[in-house]
């Protein structure tokens, strides 16, 4: 849309300088208002699934980073049906939101876990095969680390222009985001914007001290008829 952001005073007149926003990178974000009987739910499924699944570490993006992962088919589990039902509503919001096709639904397609114990951090990826991901909070105590999202147009580093110092930029200037885990928030994002978790820092070695998230896949699908 366009909009007008300056007069432009020339001497013999006036003018309009406008403005339009191309290309955004969206991303969405939810606190679920029941979070806190939610996580317990997930906390104790998630638990489950580390005790029959002792190979989750060498599944880790980069196992010398440390952190363990789950299989990735956690949407199949009816313990989890609770966070999946709800991802599909908010999925629903997404896709009204866009204008997607109503006849077409986004579903999550693959959905895992990941905990990362202090120490313990993600190498920037992206997530191949999918048009949709997003990440749920379970478990992120203080010094958790945040995930950092890269300005995708990585041709912007051939030039950049100084800002005013010592003052906040406007959020169309970030190249870097860093998002703070909190438990019971959930984020949503194209899967091919570059994202990182920064190392968790927090204190302790017990199982509170762990940073624990559930991750999904999403691919728009057509509605089966029934
Ligand atoms: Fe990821």
């Amino acid at each position: 849309m366009t909009r007008t952001v300056a007069q432009i005073e020339t001497g013999s007149g006036t003018d309009e300088l406008s403005r339009d926003d191309y290309f955004p990178t969206l991303v969405y974000s939810a606190r679920l208002h029941d979070a806190s009987s939610m996580n317990k739910e997930i906390l104790a499924a998630i638990n489950e699934e580390r005790e029959k699944d002792q190979k989750g570490i060498e599944r880790s993006n980069f196992r010398s980073l440390g952190g363990w992962h789950s299989q990735n088919n956690l949407h199949k589990n009816p313990k989890f049906k609770r966070l999946t039902n709800r991802t599909h509503k908010l999925l629903a919001g997404i896709s009204e939101n866009l204008g997607y096709d109503s006849n077409t639904r986004l579903e999550i397609t693959t959905m895992w876990s990941i905990a990362n114990p202090p120490g313990s951090s993600n190498r920037a990826h992206v997530h191949p095969g999918a048009l949709w991901s997003g990440v749920y909070y379970v478990q992120a105590p203080e010094g958790a680390g945040q995930i950092d999202f890269t300005d995708p147009r990585t041709v912007q580093i051939m030039n950049s222009p100084t800002f005013i110092p010592n003052k906040r930029r406007k959020t169309e200037c970030w190249s870097k985001v860093k998002v703070k885990p909190v438990p019971g928030k959930i984020l949503f994002f194209p899967s091919w914007l570059y994202h990182s978790v920064d190392p968790n820092l927090a204190e302790g070695d017990g199982p509170e001290s762990e940073r624990i998230i559930i991750s999904f896949n999403i691919n728009q699908k057509r509605k089966s008829k029934s």
